[in-house]
């Protein structure tokens, strides 16, 4: 029985992570450990919570002793940390905290696995540490060794995680993996990311706020595709290596509200343009040949298909949307989008 430990398992794609281990390594033991911030909604985990197979510590990745305690106790095979603040807008207005938890959380947590060993510490990275892409060169695309080079104080929260993890690799021999992932959608996103919120929004007939002229465009992957190319690394990825995820699902904003709109039965008259994002990126695109040339791995959902299920699911999971978007909600949605 191998014990794999997963940070931030209470949030999108990390409960993704542990409901596929759950099925499909019945022989593992999955202990996610997550401080249930702002973007958990507690009721995510409620089916896993009643598997034996399942454990689940509140414990923040900045808290030294608390994560130490857990690995005291479990003793995990692997390590694969998603746990983040995820959400560039709030990087924006807050950068102090995506540092912590993204860079020293992450020191942490190889801390801890250099002390009590490790067969793999896994890093979930994302695309945007390579910055973003001229929208006129569709010919560009992220690669592995495309330099990093990062927009937003969230995403160079995140590449400087991935430059220590690899200074851990080198310098005390730590077995890691990094895979950077494009895009997520799917059932469980919290309601500030585009997909949810726009449905969110349509649901309520409220405007659908779309930044700029909404021409930014997102590579986007079902979110149970990018956990099952994680499992492909943990299983049979190099270690020192870096995977780029994604399934090339390029996609303006606008087309993703139109879609959302159509799928619902809106009026395209609820879209609204507001100010832009400072420093917003242009264009991601994800270049995944070589996880699909090493790992066999490659996306099984098309975007036609998913963002179908995704919308049905919102739908049918109208309770979990109400519960994200009561109380805090109400401040952070009149503060980014009151006057915007
Ligand atoms: P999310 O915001 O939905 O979930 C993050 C989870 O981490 C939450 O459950 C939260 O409670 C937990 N968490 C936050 N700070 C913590 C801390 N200090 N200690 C313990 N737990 C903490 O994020 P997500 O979209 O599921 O993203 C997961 C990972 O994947 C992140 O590392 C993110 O950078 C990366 N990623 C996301 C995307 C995407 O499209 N969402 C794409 C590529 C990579
Ligand atoms: P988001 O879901 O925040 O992901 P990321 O910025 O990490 O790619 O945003 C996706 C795109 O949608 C991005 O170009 C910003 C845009 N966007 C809007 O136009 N309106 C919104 O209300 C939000 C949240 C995002």
């Amino acid at each position: 029985m191998k014990t794999i430990l997963v940070t931030g398992g209470a949030g999108f794609i990390g409960n993704c992570f542990c409901k596929l281990l759950l099925k499909e390594r019945p022989e593992w033991k999955v202990v996610n450990v997550d401080s249930l911030t702002y973007a958990a909604n507690p009721s995510t985990i409620k089916e896993e919570l009643k598997n034996p197979n399942y454990v689940f510590y509140k414990t923040d990745i900045r808290d030294r002793e608390g994560i130490f305690n857990i690995f005291e106790k479990e003793h995990p095979n692997i390590v694969v940390n998603f746990a983040a603040e995820s959400h560039v807008d709030r990087s924006i207005e807050n950068p102090g905290i995506f540092l912590e938890t993204n860079i020293l959380g992450t020191q942490i947590l190889m801390d801890a696995c250099r002390k009590y060993g490790i067969e793999r510490f896994h890093q979930v990275g994302t695309d945007e540490v390579y910055g973003d892409l001229p929208l006129d060169r569709p010919d560009l695309f992220f690669h592995e060794d495309t330099p990093i080079h990062t927009s937003s104080p969230y995403s160079t929260s995140k590449a400087s995680a991935d430059l220590l993890v690899l200074a851990y690799h080198r310098t005390y021999e730590l077995p890691v993996t990094i895979s950077r992932c494009s895009n997520n959608y799917g059932p469980y996103q919290f309601p500030e990311k585009l997909i949810p919120l726009m449905i969110n929004n349509a649901n309520h007939d409220k405007p659908l706020p779309v930044y700029g002229e909404g021409l930014n465009v997102r590579d986007w992957l079902y979110v149970e595709d990018h956990c099952r190319g994680i499992l492909s690394v943990l299983e049979k990825g190099r270690v020192g290596e870096i995977y780029n995820l994604g399934g090339h699902n390029e996609k303006a904003n606008i087309e993703i509200v139109k879609i959302i709109l159509k799928e619902l039965g809106k009026p395209e008259s609820l879209i609204t343009y507001v100010t832009d994002r400072k420093g917003h990126d242009q264009r991601y695109a994800i270049d995944p040949a070589k996880a699909m040339a090493e790992l066999g791995w490659q996306p099984t959902i098309m975007f036609k298909d998913g963002i179908k299920l995704t919308i049905k699911w919102y739908q049918e999971h109208k309770d979990w949307l109400d519960e994200c978007t009561s109380g805090e909600y109400l401040k952070y949605y009149k503060k980014m989008y009151g006057d915007r």
